[in-house]
């Protein structure tokens, strides 16, 4: 019974993060992971399975298996099937080192959610390095002073 009632509270609060997932960045938030965690066994190197996962394309086309990423659909995808399996796992991924984190899986399962957008920008040879804000040079501090200032002087008057 204590059972039941934790699995609906959990796929409700399944249901419900989905909904309110906030909008996942794909090149600032999932794309690290697949670089720290993917790439050195799904990239140009290495494709174990027959998958990539460095570009839009090699990734919906999928590996030895088939398709492996369902746009829209995190529970019809492999992928997402394979990231959260237990450490151990015959099928987990990665398959060594640490499984990923659930706040890492969440965010490919809201990014798989909503469309799995992959900007072109992202692939693996690009730098992530997001347009970053033009460093304001630390201005005005010093300013010429280009007369003396022997009126200062008054102050350290010793009287008459
Ligand atoms: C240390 C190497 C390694 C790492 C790192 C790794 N994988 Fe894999 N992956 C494999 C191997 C080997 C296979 C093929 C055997 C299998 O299907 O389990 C595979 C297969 C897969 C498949 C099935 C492909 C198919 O069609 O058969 C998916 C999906 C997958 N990996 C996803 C991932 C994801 C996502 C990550 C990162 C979170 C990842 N893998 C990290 C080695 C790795």
């Amino acid at each position: 019974m204590k059972i039941i009632v934790l699995l609906i509270n959990l796929s409700l609060f399944n249901a419900v993060t989905t909904l309110l997932a906030a909008d996942v960045d794909f090149p600032t938030q999932v794309f690290p992971i697949f670089e720290k965690s993917c790439l050195t066994c799904h990239g140009p190197e290495k494709k174990k399975g027959g998958l990539r996962l460095d570009s839009q394309t090699a990734t919906l086309k999928g590996g030895d298996d088939g398709i492996v990423l369902v746009p829209g659909d995190a529970a019809k995808s492999d992928l997402y099937r394979r990231i959260t399996l237990p450490s151990g796992n015959d099928d987990v991924m990665p398959n060594k080192g640490a499984v990923l984190t659930k706040a890492q899986t969440d965010l490919i399962r809201d990014w798989i959610n909503q469309g799995a957008h992959w900007p072109q920008s992202a692939v693996a040879s690009v730098p992530q390095e997001k347009a970053s804000a033009p460093i304001r040079p630390a201005c005005c501090r010093f300013q010429t002073d280009g007369g003396g200032n022997q009126s200062d002087r008054q102050s350290s008057g010793d009287g008459d």
